[in-house]
């Protein structure tokens, strides 16, 4: 069974070892700004995502799930329990970089916005400063209008 909890300081080393085999930067993730959710599965972290703070938005980053178990739902469920909530805490907006996973967070229900659109600190965060920015979309949602829909968890796929 798969459980979503908010992570604490006891799981940050899972969560970067998570983020660093899944290809992601796990550099900056102690520092405090970045709040996690994590998927547990039988005890151990099989995928997380982080919240990184910029009143009224929110910096959805570090979606990862670990590679054996992709494609089962874990993924939407993370982004749907962050961005439920994100809105619970006064969060209007969510904003993500992202180069490898465009499709994935359209279906999920944001849409490519122009980089100039965004102002303030959000443009200062490691992941807009970060080398891979340039190459990356932005994508917004508005929470207001975030689709609730959590579809359950899959079995994996039979080959
Ligand atoms: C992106 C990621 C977190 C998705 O996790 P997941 O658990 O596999 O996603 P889900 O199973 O919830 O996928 C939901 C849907 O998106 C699709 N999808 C998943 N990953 C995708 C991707 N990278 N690109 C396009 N579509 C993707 C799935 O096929 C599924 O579609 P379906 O419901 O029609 O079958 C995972 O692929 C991952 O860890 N990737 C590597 C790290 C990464 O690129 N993170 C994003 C950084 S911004």
């Amino acid at each position: 069974m798969i459980t979503i909890r908010e992570a604490g300081p006891a799981d940050l080393a899972s969560i970067g070892d998570l983020l660093a085999r899944s290809g992601l930067p796990d550099d900056d993730i102690g520092d405090g700004r970045v709040e996690f959710l994590v998927a547990e599965s039988d005890g151990e972290i099989v995928g997380t995502i982080g919240l990184e703070s910029y009143p009224p938005v929110g910096l959805l980053r570090s979606a990862a799930v670990d590679t054996r178990m992709r494609g089962r739902g874990i993924g939407r469920q993370l982004v749907s329990g962050l961005a439920v909530r994100a809105r619970k805490t006064g969060f209007t907006r969510l904003v993500l970089l992202t180069t490898t996973a465009e499709k994935f967070f359209y279906d999920a229900g944001f849409r490519k916005i122009e980089r100039r659109s965004l102002s303030g600190g959000i443009l200062g965060s490691t992941q807009f400063t970060g080398s891979r920015c340039a190459s990356a979309a932005v994508m917004a949602a508005d929470l207001a209008e975030f689709p609730a829909d959590v579809r359950p968890v899959r079995s994996p796929p039979v080959s």
